[in-house]
Formats: structure tokens, C-alpha cells, sequence
């Protein structure tokens, strides 16, 4: 068992993102723009060999289903902007809303359900203490005032946090918000819509307003019929599809987890209505199975079945849905989603087909009866899985000059291994840049490096995730051997200069 994600600080893995290239902050020579990042040269391999674990895994290669027969799926690449029809069918016009508040005085604004308070357990309550879920530093700040206001030296047991939505509208008035220190500053909640407005064509005019979307998953329904009529696939099948996702967070925080622009990775899988138990059990399984064969750690993973009360409208009705939680830094003790599995019924198609007046069914020909498919759908987000990894791969480690090393699985390495000359004389580069010629063709992601001290060369791949480097010395010309380092232990073997290719491919293209 690796050590739990929650002791590694949040601020030292997004100062070496930004040191190795792994992310930027978008527009950041302008000032930035809130919600919005950039993958660097490694960040955008690392997300790439990610995304192509997920359409390897599950589109093209799908383990066999609860019937033991191969799951059938195809791919799709549909558009960002649809019809704006489209949105108001799936419901996101009239219901994709976040709930607000605005703070009049910081002029600050928050999501209503990601504040919390504090009051003082032992009171008749007068006044409360709000801050933003999972910020402990403004926790502390809450404590420290409330503490001030009561005139008293506050512990952990004196006091009571609950959820700002869970009091009445009224305690709003007797609510210190959490950049403020006077009460009443803060309105009350008011529903913000998620999507982003754009115009299509060249007038500008409310006619032509159009929306980005907010997943990719719609594109998927309104291909349904597209896919059914021109390809061979049966009833139960899946489409999968990845690409950006756009929504207007009231709040983008904790660096890319909540973003303004991302990428989803989702599923949607058809099959008849009195399956979907086995089709919901099928995926929910395999994609936590999925996310724990990337490396991330069992103890910081878990699978978590929603209440009740927490499902959407379309999921209202049907087998559940679950969501695929990682232990960031920045969520501990707690998890946040990187996955959800739901059942969304039959919702969408026979939303489409009504607002559409389009027949979206599937004709069973043996049963000789037509219906609506139930979809299942897996939908994971690309960036969060990659916020993910990062946190799981940083290791600090003080018996090595670098301190840190990324151990990310040789498959989802941005690189891959590293040819080094020990020193640049005595035909050692030659040599080095000879097998550098050799592995680049095969497994692409290779540096060659023939710059400052050995030491530092490794502290600087190990900060890449690079799994293997290969230094070439003065004995190479002598033995035809050099010498390979392995990241996350540092040992040192030697391996026959023309058994490297070899050696890395059984090691990496697992
Ligand atoms: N089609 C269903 C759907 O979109 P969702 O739970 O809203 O469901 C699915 O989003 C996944 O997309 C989430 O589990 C998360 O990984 C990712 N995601 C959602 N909003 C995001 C955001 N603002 N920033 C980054 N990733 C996000």
C-alpha cells in the first residue's frame, strides 16, 4: 500500500507542474484567466497516454460482458456546438444551474452548496462563521473569529460545522462570509446557468445564439439513429467519445480539478430496458477496476454509490449511480469524483425524440419488438484523471538529490527513457546518440541528454516520470554494455548495448 495522497502538499505538486511543464496557467503572460490551464510538453503526453489508455481499454478492447460475449462498442468525434435545440431537450438551458451567492461587500462569489459554517455547539446560535468547503486555512480563519466573538478560547469540541444550505434562509442574516467580518453581506442563493453563450454567423443576434457544450455526451444520442443505420452493431452496444467540455463554474478551484474548459471521456451504452441492473453492476466495476490498473492507489480510490437524494433527473429511476472517487490533497480526509456511473434510462433518446420528432428506437428482431434503449454511461473527466495521477506519482524522497520523483506506470509515462553520454568525450556521445537513433523510432517518448552532471540528469528525469535511463561510460566502448538506472528504486544494472530496445520493450509496452 503507498502512502495516502493527503500527505503530500498540493502547493509543492503544482510548483513542479509548473517547473517541468506539465501545466501552465492559461494566458498566464497576460495575468491568467480563472479557470483555465494548459498542458506543457510532458502534461500533454502524460493526458494523451491517458486518454489512449481509456479508448484502448474501453472501446477497442473491452474485457467480455456479464454474458460473456465481447462487448460491442464504436467510437465517435462529434461537434462542440449543436443545435441549440439540443440543450434545451437534454434540459441544460432550463436546468444546468449552480446555486450562487455573492458576498456585497468582498464582492466575492461562491457556490451556496460549497459553503459551510460554524457555530458554536453549546449555544442558542447567533452568529455564524462561513467558509468554503475544504479550504482548512479559512476554517481556521472561522474558528479564530467566531472564538473573537464569543470571547472565548474555541477547540475543535466547542464548535459545530454543517452546510450552509442545511440552515434556513434566514440564518443568512447572521452569517459572517468568508472574506468579511461583518454579518449580512453575503444574498441570498440564486440558480446561475453553466453554459457558455456563443453567437453562430455574423450578426450577433439572439437567433443566432448558440452554446458550447457542457458534455460531450449529447452528441452521442443525436448520433444514435447515424450509428444504428450505418454500422453492423446490436443491441446491447456502446459509443464512446472523448473531447472538451465547457461549463461556466461559479467557482473553478483546486487547479484543474474544477475548470471552465476540460475533456470527458464517456460512454453511453444501449441496451434493453430489463438489463440494465447487469449493464450498470458491468461498467460501474470495470471502471473502477480500470482506474486501480493505472496505479492509483487502492487505499486513496474507492467507489461510492449515491444516495437518494443526490441523483440527477435523468437517473431518478433505474440501477443507481456511483461515482469513482480519488483522495486528492486538496479533498482530505474526504475524495473527489473522477468518474460517474449512471443509469440515465431512457431520458435522453426520448427526450430527442420528442423536441426532434425523430424515431430514436431499436427493433429487436427476434423478440419482434420495438423499444426505447436504456443507456448506461460511464463518464470520466481526462483532466481530472491526469490531477489524479500527478498527485499519485509525486514521491518526495529525501535520500536523492532531487527529493522527488513521479512514478507514474512505464504506460502512462511521457517518458519513456532517457540515453545519456557520461560525459561528453572519448566517443562516448557518439555511441550515446547512436542508441538514442535506435529507440526513438520505437518508443518515441526518448530524451537524449548530454548536458551537466549525471546526478543531475537523473533528478531531472525522475521529476519527468521517466521509468529508465541509459548512460553510456568508458567501458561502454570497451564491453558493449551500459549502464540502466531505474527510477523509483535508483538501482543500477548493466545491459548489453544491443539488448536496450529489448530490455525497455519488456518493460514498458505492457
Ligand atoms: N455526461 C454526464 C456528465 O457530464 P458530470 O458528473 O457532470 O457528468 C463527468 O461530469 C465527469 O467530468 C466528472 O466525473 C469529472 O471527472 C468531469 N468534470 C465535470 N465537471 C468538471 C470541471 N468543471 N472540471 C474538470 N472536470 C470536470
Amino acid at each position: 500500500m503507498t502512502e495516502p495522497t493527503a500527505k503530500k502538499s498540493m502547493d509543492e505538486i503544482m510548483a513542479l507542474c509548473k517547473r517541468r511543464g506539465f501545466i501552465f496557467q492559461a494566458s498566464e503572460i497576460y495575468g491568467g484567466i480563472n479557470g483555465f490551464w494548459d498542458y506543457g510538453p510532458l502534461g500533454a503526453q502524460l493526458k494523451k497516454n491517458l486518454k489512449d489508455a481509456w479508448w484502448q481499454d474501453t472501446v477497442l478492447t473491452p474485457p467480455p460482458g456479464p454474458d460473456g460475449k465481447p462487448v460491442s462498442m464504436v467510437g465517435l468525434d462529434s461537434c462542440i456546438i449543436q443545435n441549440p435545440k439540443v440543450w434545451v431537450a437534454s434540459g441544460h438551458v432550463g436546468g444546468f444551474n449552480d446555486p450562487m451567492i455573492d458576498c456585497r461587500e468582498s464582492k466575492r462569489r461562491y457556490r451556496a452548496d460549497h459553503l459551510w459554517v460554524l457555530g458554536v455547539a453549546d449555544a442558542a446560535q447567533e452568529r455564524f462563521y462561513a467558509y468554503v468547503e475544504g479550504d482548512d486555512e479559512g476554517r481556521d480563519r472561522a474558528l479564530k473569529l467566531l472564538g473573537k466573538y464569543t470571547k472565548r478560547q474555541l477547540t475543535d469540541a466547542d464548535v459545530v460545522a454543517s452546510p450552509l444550505a442545511k440552515h434556513p434562509a434566514s440564518a443568512l442574516t447572521n452569517t459572517v462570509g468568508p472574506d468579511t467580518k461583518e454579518v449580512g453581506t453575503l444574498t441570498e442563493p440564486r440558480a446561475f446557468n453553466l453554459m457558455f453563450k456563443t453567437y453562430v454567423g455574423a450578426t450577433a443576434s439572439e437567433e443566432d445564439v448558440a452554446y458550447l457544450r457542457p458534455e460531450t455526451a449529447q452528441g452521442i444520442f443525436l448520433n444514435f439513429k447515424n450509428v444504428t443505420d450505418t454500422t453492423r452493431v446490436k443491441m446491447p452496444f456502446g459509443i464512446a467519445q472523448m473531447g472538451k467540455a465547457f461549463r461556466n463554474e461559479v467557482t473553478p478551484r483546486n487547479f484543474t480539478f474544477r475548470s471552465r474548459e476540460f475533456e470527458q471521456m464517456e460512454i453511453e451504452f444501449f441496451c434493453a430496458p430489463g438489463t440494465t441492473n447487469e449493464w450498470y453492476a458491468f461498467w460501474r466495476d470495470l471502471r473502477m477496476r480500470w482506474w486501480q490498473s493505472l496505479g492509483l492507489a487502492s487505499d486513496n480510490l474507492v467507489l461510492r454509490e449515491h444516495d437518494k437524494d443526490e441523483l440527477a433527473h435523468y437517473a431518478k429511476t433505474g440501477a443507481g449511480t456511483s461515482d469513482v472517487e480519488y483522495r486528492f490533497p486538496f479533498t482530505y480526509p474526504g475524495f473527489g469524483e473522477l468518474e460517474g456511473i449512471a443509469d440515465r434510462s431512457d431520458f435522453d433518446l426520448k427526450q430527442h425524440a420528442q423536441h426532434s420528432k425523430t424515431k430514436l428506437e431499436w427493433f429487436d428482431p427476434e423478440a419482434k419488438e420495438r423499444y426505447v434503449p436504456h443507456v448506461i454511461e460511464p463518464s470520466a473527466g481526462a483532466d481530472r484523471g491526469v490531477l489524479a495521477l500527478l498527485c499519485e506519482a509525486y514521491t518526495p524522497d529525501p535520500a536523492r538529490p532531487s527529493k522527488v520523483y513521479m512514478k507514474f506506470a512505464p504506460r502512462l509515462s511521457p517518458l519513456k527513457a532517457g540515453v545519456f553520454p557520461l560525459v561528453a568525450k572519448d566517443g562516448m556521445p557518439e555511441i550515446a546518440e547512436k542508441l538514442y537513433q535506435e529507440l526513438k523510432p520505437r518508443f518515441g517518448a526518448v530524451e537524449f541528454d548530454p548536458k551537466q552532471t549525471i546526478g543531475k540528469r537523473y533528478a531531472r528525469m525522475d521529476e519527468a516520470g521517466c521509468p529508465f535511463c541509459f548512460t553510456i561510460d568508458s567501458d561502454t566502448a570497451k564491453d558493449q554494455s551500459v549502464t540502466v538506472r531505474e527510477r523509483d528504486t535508483c538501482a543500477q544494472e548493466r545491459v548489453a548495448l544491443d539488448k536496450v530496445s529489448t530490455y525497455l520493450a519488456e518493460r514498458i509496452l505492457v
